[in-house]
């Protein structure tokens, strides 16, 4: 790590040393499960984007499109039978969080991951928002009923054994698609997103809060809104810090004085955070109880695999062809077709800054 990045990274721990009663937000993204053997999305050349190019889809990101998946639902199938969870072990930073909870010291992780590493590092579910949902359980897109895990992992069990069937999983009720309730780009955040963040924003706007609640974002490139929006918003009052291989967001565009930026792999940092802390003990240990020290060698071998399995895929209908739509066409929003219980309305997700999160 360079010397400035280790420079940073002991401020960020200074400041937690120094506010003993203080809490952290933290909001993460793929980066910090990379070492976890799963490749991010955006990355050149490892992301699964760049990867997924060579799928002959119309672009990257229609693979979490929901119009796309409506229509074809196929490829979304091979990127779930790689990224499935269940095989995947946390990482050092997923490590640290626990850490954060062990202590009573965290406040909220909010996270785009769909991989539920999170919930796998035994962090209680009540401080874990999933942003963009996870495999955890199932949707129809037509009806919005809800089924349990095994019925699209079931499904997906048999696309691997014969990647021509086509049996998907379809809802009992009225045949629509099932799918897990990962939120694609056209659909809303879980409502639990928005309370919480305001719930949130609203102690952070109490005086007397400044140093109580610091915001770690970490192994995102903030791109995907509203998700992107969340640093943003952070009251100008408050300790903001980036742990990323690169800076991002409003971290570049509208950069704080008091912003920590920590320009490093996360596992990294989280040793650095957990050694000035006092954690290292409590750290290896849980390393040690996830088998995490064995599986570090494992992990390229994993990447490597997952790399090559996605190289080796192509897409076609039934006609060998894939049919090209227009992409504004593709990204359009479909907030109509989203009433689920567990749906607010009309916060979809979008790569585009104008679809921000709405200001109180
Ligand atoms: P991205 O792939 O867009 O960004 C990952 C960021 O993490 C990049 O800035 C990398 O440089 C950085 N990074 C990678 N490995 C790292 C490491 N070991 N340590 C530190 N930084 C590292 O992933 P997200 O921002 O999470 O949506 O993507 C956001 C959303 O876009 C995802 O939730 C996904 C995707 O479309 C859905 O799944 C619906």
């Amino acid at each position: 790590m360079p010397k400035s990045s280790e420079e940073a990274t002991k401020k960020l721990a200074k400041l937690l040393i120094e506010n003993p009663k203080s809490k952290v937000i933290f909001m993460v993204g793929a980066g910090i499960s990379t070492s976890c053997g799963i490749p991010d999305f955006r990355s050149p050349n490892t992301g699964l984007y760049h990867n997924l190019s060579k799928l002959n889809l119309p672009y990257a990101e229609a693979v979490f499109d929901i119009d796309f998946f409506k229509e074809t639902p196929k490829p979304f199938y091979m990127l779930a039978s790689e990224l499935y969870p269940g095989k995947f072990k946390p990482s050092k930073f997923h490590l640290l969080m626990k850490l954060f909870q062990d202590k009573n010291r965290l406040h909220r992780i909010y996270s785009q991951n769909i991989d539920t590493l999170e919930r796998e590092s035994g962090i209680c579910p009540e401080y874990v928002i999933e942003a963009h949902g996870s495999f955890a359980e199932n949707i129809c897109i037509e009806c919005n009923r809800l089924y349990k895990r095994d019925v699209f992992k079931n499904k997906l069990k048999e696309y691997e054994k014969n990647p021509k069937d086509e049996n998907l999983a379809r809802c009992e009720e009225c045949d629509g698609l099932v799918k897990p309730n990962i939120v694609f780009f056209g659909e809303d955040l879980p409502r639990r997103f928005f309370e919480n963040w305001d719930s949130d924003l609203e102690e952070m706007e109490e005086e007397g809060s400044k140093e109580q609640l610091i915001v770690v974002v970490a192994g995102t490139s903030l791109t995907v809104y509203p998700f992107a929006s969340l640093p943003i918003e952070v009251p100008k009052t408050h300790h903001r810090s980036l742990i990323n291989r690169e800076i991002v967001g409003d971290f570049l565009q509208e950069p704080r004085k008091s912003d920590i930026i920590i320009k490093s792999h996360s596992d990294e940092a989280a040793q650095i955070i957990a050694e000035e802390l006092g954690w290292t003990t409590e750290l290896d240990t849980l390393m040690e109880e996830f088998g995490i020290l064995e599986t570090v060698v494992a992990v390229k071998d994993e990447l490597e695999s997952i790399s090559k399995g996605l190289n080796d895929l192509t897409i076609k209908d039934e006609n060998g062809t894939i049919t090209k739509k227009n992409n504004q066409e593709l990204r359009k929003c479909t907030s109509e077709a989203s009433n689920g219980s567990d749906k607010s309305n009309g916060d979809h997700i979008t790569n585009v800054k104008d679809e921000a999160m709405p200001t109180k």
